[in-house]
């Protein structure tokens, strides 16, 4: 069901809080934090034109990285505030809380068109817990509630629902952004009956965490190309060797029934048929869980479609590039998640760039609609500089895949319907 939007309501002298999700990359720089991505705000900012234009008076709402109720300063917004404001060259307030006295007289005292950014509501657990006294005091400010952020409406949190349902109560209007409308657009009623052949192509480390959409997506597409990591979990449910390759054996069987549907069904559901490998050899430095890092050496393109005990598969191969960038030149919707490979090292990075450019060439040159479904796929396309190419980019990550998945986001759930 389609849902109210920013467009349908009148802001004028209205506190409108707008939840948006500006969990972006941040790192520091010479003592300064650096946003390395500024994606998720951009992306807000049609949103915000049209309350600036009514002349709402806007208190935005985020969280950052994962504080878990402790005031983390590196997981600070108050970057996220300087670089807003230079991007819509308009000033934005910042406060260093999201709730009380100073909050409500500040936002109290905004005049049409002003913006205030509040400090990151995960500073609070109340926020994770979606504690219905916290969402009260987040509400206090609202008589209008927007939710921009699709990328966190996955969560059932303070800031993405249950301040819904109380601005709701109190018969104030929650509306979707016009970045959620889209989201909501593309991965949705673009892909219910979507202009044919279908396809889908799904990279990634795991089956477990794409086995739903791929079990959801057998229904509507025309064809699935498979590739990263868990290609080597359906190579082991065809019988075939991975060597020391990322799979998951255990699911081994999820792989097989989703082979098994896709052959009823009459789907096109293709595996590499080559593989870059690489020798891992461990090197004296530990990770996080105290394995030594490997650093994969030798690496080469392999047309045996069983992988030597002591090869680890990083790509997809050229022959495959080849066969899947085929399939996608027929296509008339495309639908991509996840990367072909490791492709933040350049040397196994030509599977996942081949796809993009594949993807690309087919929305610009045979008029294809190409949606992203987010996270690293979108990563990639940037990389390769071809973001402008594609139709859609998604700015979530477990939320688009989610979205995908037939689940209903509680965040979206929360929003008034048209
Ligand atoms: C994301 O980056 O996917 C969203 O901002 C949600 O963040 P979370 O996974 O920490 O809830």
């Amino acid at each position: 069901m389609a849902k109210l939007t920013v467009n349908d309501i009148d802001g004028r002298n209205k506190r409108v809080l707008m939840r948006v999700d500006y969990n972006v990359p941040i790192e520091e720089k010479d003592g300064q934090m650096v946003i390395t991505d500024d994606t998720r705000i951009r992306e807000t900012i049609p949103t915000l034109d049209v309350l600036i234009n009514r002349g709402a008076r806007i208190i935005l709402a985020a969280h950052l990285g994962r504080p878990k109720g402790k005031r983390e300063p590196s997981m600070s917004l108050r970057p996220v505030a300087v670089k807003l404001a230079d991007m819509i060259a308009r000033p934005v307030a910042f406060l260093d809380d999201c709730i009380g006295d100073k909050v409500e007289n500040t936002a109290n005292a905004l005049k049409p068109g002003d913006i205030l950014l509040l400090e990151n509501v995960r500073y609070y657990a109340e926020e994770e817990a979606n504690d219905p006294a916290f969402a009260e005091k987040l509400a206090k400010i609202a008589d209008i509630y927007v939710n921009d952020a699709f990328g966190a409406a996955h969560r059932a949190h303070a800031s993405t629902e249950a301040v819904a349902r109380v601005v709701a109560k109190r018969g104030g209007p929650c509306v979707a952004g016009l970045l959620m409308e889209r989201e909501l657009k593309f991965l949705g009623e673009e892909l219910q009956n979507p202009p044919r052949p279908f396809v889908v192509i799904l990279g990634g480390a795991k089956v477990s965490d794409k086995i739903k959409v791929i079990d959801r997506l057998l229904d509507k597409a025309d064809a699935i190309l498979i590739g990263g990591a868990m290609a080597y979990t359906f190579k082991l449910a065809q019988g075939l060797k991975v060597g020391k390759s990322l799979a998951e054996p255990d699911k081994v069987n999820l792989a097989r029934e989703a082979l098994e549907k896709a052959k009823q069904r009459n789907v096109k559901f293709l595996l590499p048929v080559d593989n870059i490998v690489a020798t891992p050899v461990p090197t004296a430095k530990l990770d996080k869980k105290g394995r030594p890092v490997m650093d994969l050496q030798n690496p080469r393109a392999l047309s045996d479609p069983n992988i030597p005990d002591s090869e680890d598969g990083v790509d997809i191969g050229p022959a495959t590039i080849k066969a899947y960038s085929e399939v996608i030149a027929g296509a008339k919707t495309i639908l991509w998640n996840g990367p072909m490979g490791i492709f933040e090292d350049p040397r196994f990075a030509e599977g996942t760039f081949g796809v993009a450019r594949a993807v690309a060439d087919a929305t610009q040159k045979n008029g294809a609609k190409s949606i992203i479904g987010g996270g690293d796929s979108v990563k990639a396309l940037n990389t390769a500089k071809l973001g402008d190419k594609v139709t859609f980019m998604s700015t979530g990550g477990g939320a688009s895949l989610e979205f995908l998945e037939g689940l209903e986001l509680p965040g979206v759930a929360a929003l008034a319907d048209k």
